[in-house]
């Protein structure tokens, strides 16, 4: 019978074990399945792991923050926060094209993460949060080779030079038993709960050309949309939910003005495996709530829409 206490048992005896006095690194990103790994390494290695955070600019409201807070405050894990918002802003600037822009993201991410990596002195080990549904998933594919960072599974991979072995202490595990091992590692709740997030981030909600004026608008929408779901208890019901940036100007009007401000979609859905999904039928009220608040709140957004399209013929993303 699997027990969470049980693995973890078991996992740290093997993980130190493996590897030694060796130190590994680990790109953490703020997501369900790195944050499992950090704290299972931190276990059971403690000081010998490094964590990467890249801060690309396209994270959501305080996300950096709240990484740091969690595992460098609260539990002493050591995490390198790398600011590299300009450096994504910079390459981005004048592409719209979706794949092109998860090509630049995806690459950008693997040469800063390499940069850190190489001024980690000993390090043997690259950790992955890579997960079950994830081997299957990339098994026989091109880019299913073992030296992915699993979140840019559509980049080439870690440079060839890169000479780590891989630590993945999560291969054999189903979403529902990471989850239990993150609870019983002390994690929390909120945080072993999250919805998915794409490696390419905000870089992919943003329709077109990312520019920071985008990103910073939308942030704050999604912050408030999050917040509403998870004060009607909405947010556990649903697979996925986030906002969507339109970089079109539409009119509207606030006290005894016309605005011309931008519009922003919001989107939840339903799904067992993300390859088919349904749109969430959320109630009436709280969506005109929700609306109310991001119109009221943000200065620059005017008119807020939900997305009723399931997957197919959609995707969930809009990119
Ligand atoms: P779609 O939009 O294809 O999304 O229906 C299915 C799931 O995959 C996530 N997604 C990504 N995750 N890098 C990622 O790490 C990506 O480029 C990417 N594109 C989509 C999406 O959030 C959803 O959970």
């Amino acid at each position: 019978l699997w027990t969470s206490d049980g693995f973890i048992e078991y996992e740290v005896e093997r993980v130190r074990a493996l590897v030694g006095d060796d130190k590994v690194i680990l790109g953490l990103s703020g997501g369900v399945d790195s944050s499992v790994v950090a704290a299972l390494l931190h276990r059971a290695i403690g000081e010998q792991l490094t964590c990467v955070f890249v801060d690309n600019g396209l994270l959501r409201l305080n996300e950096g923050d709240q990484v740091m807070e969690t595992f460098a405050q609260n539990m002493g894990v050591k995490v390198i926060r790398v600011d590299a918002e300009a450096r994504f802003l910079g390459k981005l600037a004048g592409v719209s094209d979706p794949e092109k822009k998860r090509k630049i993201i995806g690459h950008t991410f693997i040469e800063i993460f390499d940069e850190e990596a190489g001024k980690i002195e000993n390090a043997k080990w690259l950790a992955q949060g890579t997960i079950y549904p994830d081997v299957v998933e990339s098994a026989g594919t091109k880019t299913g080779k073992a030296t992915n960072i699993k979140s840019h599974h559509n980049v080439g991979g870690l440079p060839e030079d890169m000479q780590l072995k891989l630590l993945e202490p999560l291969r054999e595990l189903f979403k529902d038993e990471v989850r239990k091992v993150g609870l019983e590692l002390g994690l929390p709740h909120r945080m072993v709960f999250r919805h998915p997030f794409p490696g390419p981030g905000l870089g992919v909600r943003i329709l077109g050309e990312v520019k920071k004026e985008y990103a910073d608008l939308l942030r704050r929408a999604d912050a408030i949309y999050m917040d509403e779901l998870y004060a009607s208890g909405h947010y556990e019901r649903i697979s996925q939910a986030f906002t969507v940036f339109l970089p079109v100007k539409s009119v509207g009007v606030m006290g005894d003005g016309r605005t011309y401000d931008y519009v922003v979609a919001l989107r939840a859905v339903e799904t067992k495996d993300f390859m088919t999904a349904t749109w969430y039928p959320m109630p009436h009220d709280l969506l005109s709530h929700i609306a109310n608040r991001i119109i009221n709140e943000i200065d620059g957004i005017n008119r807020v829409t939900y997305d009723i399209t399931s997957k197919p013929p959609g995707t969930i993303e809009w990119e």
